[in-house]
């Protein structure tokens, strides 16, 4: 037989996402592109000036009578649950009497033009009583207000392993919160059919949950609602629950007026209404020995999570979850408290609660080096889990779960390697020696990340695959693409299993019609799952194919092998099209549904004890920062980054993801800042005051590889690894580089209390913080703490 060659667009290949030339070229369709249907009408939101107060009146004649404007909707309007949250039943659509929060929707306007809904929306007349405010954790801690019971996990006796500890210190961070910032903002167009049905076009991550919630609104089964949505402007985590209550009021008033309604908010009203990542308030206490080896701690993990519970539970669990980060913890006490505060409902961001655990241990970390005077990339190896002689039994995690796959020994040998880390860390030494301006500092933090959702059920996926009898595949899956790369991903799974080109496959939308019941694109599992739920159900039509053929052919099914666009069927070779079109006349179904169910998890919350991840994903990086002591300023002049994806489905892909997610999370803890006024109102709302990293952030030098002996330890869809959420927080190297040049600049005498964002402004605070302590004569141990 010819040799038949290997194909090109398969899985590991290096492809161009597979909407790259129309996202530059601007052809790309999100949803406030789709062609308008005639009679639509633009919503506009009635939002609350206040942070927690009663409606004493609501007069919204004067919204009723302004120009264009068709319907008005508040709280006694909706005809069934007025309710879009995800989880416990606390986010109304529009609220009745009580409002809790700056920005939350009390009413909405369609009307003819989006000018005329949003002149008309200002018309309301709204009389409040005003309810004292709880704007912050800290506050919310003292007044003991939470959205949900506080939670625990322990593992032996931290208490009394800190109290026999030889070294001590105990401390606080705070971390801040981070607009998710997508190019698109919130959108939803509903489009009404017969007997009530709806057809919703949702900017989300999450079809299956917000189809579930319009069903609700309208007060109808949720066969009446089909979602849909080829894909979104970003949404890392802010799309995850945000987007129902724009498909519930769009569709509400669709429903009501009978015309397609479209809802779109501006980025001002975005960013004020929209939950952001949550800010943290870290408590830590810690007993360790001469090496910096952990022997005790303890954390307290105070999330301020808004007016409501949102997904606070899950994302507070996961921040306690990654308190340990990739140290083994003998003994550890992790206490998680979710404040109630009278600001927006807080939600997923990208790492979803991870990162902030993971800036706990690793501002512990930095501060036992600096205690013991050790370089703390010797204590952050002296504290990994198992995996380097003599560690071994230091495998299991606060949660009970034994790490079976830690590869960072090895990662953090080459890294150490290629950054050349300790040379130049003995060169910035004698840099800021003799350097009185400038100073810089270095660190090189590890990243272990669990993947799978923690509440288990969530984790199932499925596809649909049709293939037409010209051999041109239709492939639809669970999973919703929001610039990761997921679709192209999954189509190369496919292709590979059918041993067919790219070109031969369409990626099609999102639609809660084709997939039923499916989870929200996140927990960075979208190719995992859905990968595998596609390959399944290739295999089952290839199967069918299999069988045909060797019927048809007469030969046994070994003989029949699919390979680079054509099938071998024992000594005759056929085209994919030829098979396929024989298979049809021969009365074979060319079209199948697949399914995936992560095995092995498992997790008991009670005990918080368990298996909740199916593997780690690990990495590591090495950041070199240079501040300026006069100004606050800092640059980021190299950057090494080496990172684990298993065998990568899409190299190509997987580096834009590692480059992305370490650039965002280095705007979270440098740049970013969230700031609340007194009046409970977001200050920071647009770009013109909330500065997010731009193409100039790029760091001077930036080595990004993927660890070429990167292989899933379980049998991923092609041993590859989740991508999407680890690089983020491999930016918290950045931060403790940042505070290595702080310390650098008062002589490593003092500790510098930096939290995060460290903005330009905050690094300038800190270093007067610090060279007060100095001048006032403190001791060294007394200025740390
Ligand atoms: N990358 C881009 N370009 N845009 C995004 O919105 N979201 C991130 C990550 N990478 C995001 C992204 C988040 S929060 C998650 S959970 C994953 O992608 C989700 O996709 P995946 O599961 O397919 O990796
Ligand atoms: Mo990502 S925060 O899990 O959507």
């Amino acid at each position: 037989m010819a040799k038949q060659g290997k194909l090109k667009t398969g899985v590991h290949r290096p492809l161009p996402h597979d909407s790259a030339a129309k996202h530059v070229s601007g052809e790309a369709l999100y949803t406030d592109d789709l062609p308008e249907p005639p009679g639509l009408l633009h919503a506009a939101f009635g939002m609350s000036a206040r942070p927690h107060a009663r409606i004493v009146s609501l007069d919204l004649a004067p919204v009723r009578k302004a120009p264009g404007v068709v319907a008005v909707m508040a709280a006694g309007d909706v005809p069934g649950d007025n309710n879009c949250a995800p989880v416990m039943h606390d986010d109304p659509i529009f609220a009745g009497g009580l409002v809790e929060y700056v920005g939350q929707s009390i009413f909405a306007v369609a009307a003819g033009t989006v000018e005329q809904a949003r002149r008309a929306a200002r018309l309301a007349r709204i009389e409040y009583e005003d309810l004292p405010a709880i704007l912050t954790a800290e506050a919310a801690l003292e007044a003991k207000t939470f959205v949900l019971p506080p939670h625990t996990m322990k593992r032996g006796e931290p208490k009394k392993a800190i109290a026999k500890a030889k070294h001590r210190l105990k401390g606080r961070i705070k971390v801040g919160g981070q607009d998710q910032f997508y190019l698109e903002g919130h959108i939803a167009m509903a489009v009404p059919g017969e007997d009530r049905d709806v057809t919703v076009y949702s900017s989300t991550q999450n079809p299956s949950e917000v189809q579930h919630l319009v069903a609700e609104a309208l007060g109808l089964a949720s066969n009446a609602v089909t979602l849909e949505i080829r894909r979104m402007g970003g949404a890392f985590g802010g799309k995850e629950t945000q987007p129902a209550l724009y498909a519930c009021i769009a569709a509400l008033l669709a429903d009501k007026t009978g015309r397609p309604v479209k809802a779109r908010v501006d980025r001002d009203d975005d960013m004020g209404m929209t939950g952001k990542r949550h800010d943290f308030v870290i408590d830590y206490d810690v007993g360790y020995d001469d090496k910096g080896r952990i022997k005790g701690i303890e954390f307290m993990q105070a999330a301020r999570c808004g007016m409501s519970a949102d997904l606070s539970a899950a994302i507070a669990d996961r921040a306690m979850f990654h308190a340990d980060n990739a140290y083994y913890l003998p003994a550890a006490r992790i206490v998680s408290h979710r404040c109630k505060t009278n600001t927006v409902s807080n939600t997923a961001f990208r790492g979803f609660g991870g990162p902030q655990g993971m800036v706990g241990i690793e501002q512990v970390i930095d501060e036992i080096a600096r205690d013991l005077g050790l370089d703390p990339l010797d204590v952050r190896r002296a504290n990994l889990y198992g995996g380097t002689p003599g560690n071994r039994g230091r495998d299991v995690t606060p949660y009970h779960m034994t790490v079976e796959d830690n590869i960072l020994p090895k990662l953090l040998d080459d890294l150490e390697k290629t950054s050349d880390y300790r040379a130049r860390r003995r060169e910035i030494d004698g840099y800021n020696a003799t350097s009185p301006v400038l100073k810089r500092g270095i660190a090189l933090t590890p990243v272990k990340f669990g993947i799978s959702f923690t509440t288990s059920h969530l984790n199932q996926a499925g596809a649909l695959i049709h293939v037409y009898t010209d051999g041109s595949v239709h492939l639809n899956h669970g999973g919703t693409e929001m610039g990761q790369g997921l679709f192209v991903k999954v189509a190369q799974v496919v292709a590979e299993e059918f041993q067919i080109d790219l070109d031969r496959i369409k990626i099609t939308a999102t639609n809660t019609g084709k997939v039923p019941n499916t989870s929200a694109t996140a927990a960075s599992s979208g190719s995992d799952m859905n990968g595998m739920a596609a390959r399944a159900a290739a295999r089952t039509i290839k199967e069918r194919l299999t069988a045909f053929a060797a019927d048809a052919f007469d030969c046994t099914k070994s003989e029949v092998v699919f390979q680079n666009n054509r099938v071998r069927v024992g000594r005759k070779t056929l085209s994919f099209k030829e098979l396929v079109r024989a298979a049809y006349l021969g009365r074979v179904s060319l079209s199948a549904t697949g399914y995936y169910r992560t095995p092995k998890i498992h997790y008991d919350r009670k005990k918080a004890a368990g298996r909740p991840f199916y593997y780690f994903a690990y990495g590591a990086a090495v950041t070199e920062a240079v501040i300026d002591t006069l100004t606050g300023e800092y640059r980021f002049p190299r950057v090494d980054i080496l990172h684990d994806v298993g065998q990568s489905l899409n190299p190509a892909i997987d580096l834009g993801q590692i480059e992305g997610g370490f650039l965002q999370g280095l705007g979270w803890l440098t740049m970013e800042e969230l700031y609340w006024n007194a009046d409970g109102a977001l200050a920071t709302h647009a770009p013109s005051t909330y500065k997010i990293p731009t193409a100039s952030d790029w760091p001077e030098a930036f080595d990004v590889r993927i660890f070429d002996r990167g292989r899933n330890r379980e049998p991923t869809v092609h041993r590859s690894k989740a991508v999407g959420e680890p690089p983020l927080m491999l930016a918290i190297s950045g931060f403790l580089a940042i505070k290595d040049a702080l310390a650098a600049a008062c002589g490593h005498q003092v500790s510098p209390p930096l939290d995060a964002p460290a903005t330009p402004e905050a690094v300038l605070m800190t270093l007067e913080a610090m060279r007060a302590r100095l001048g006032g004569g403190e001791s060294l141990r007394e200025a740390a703490e």
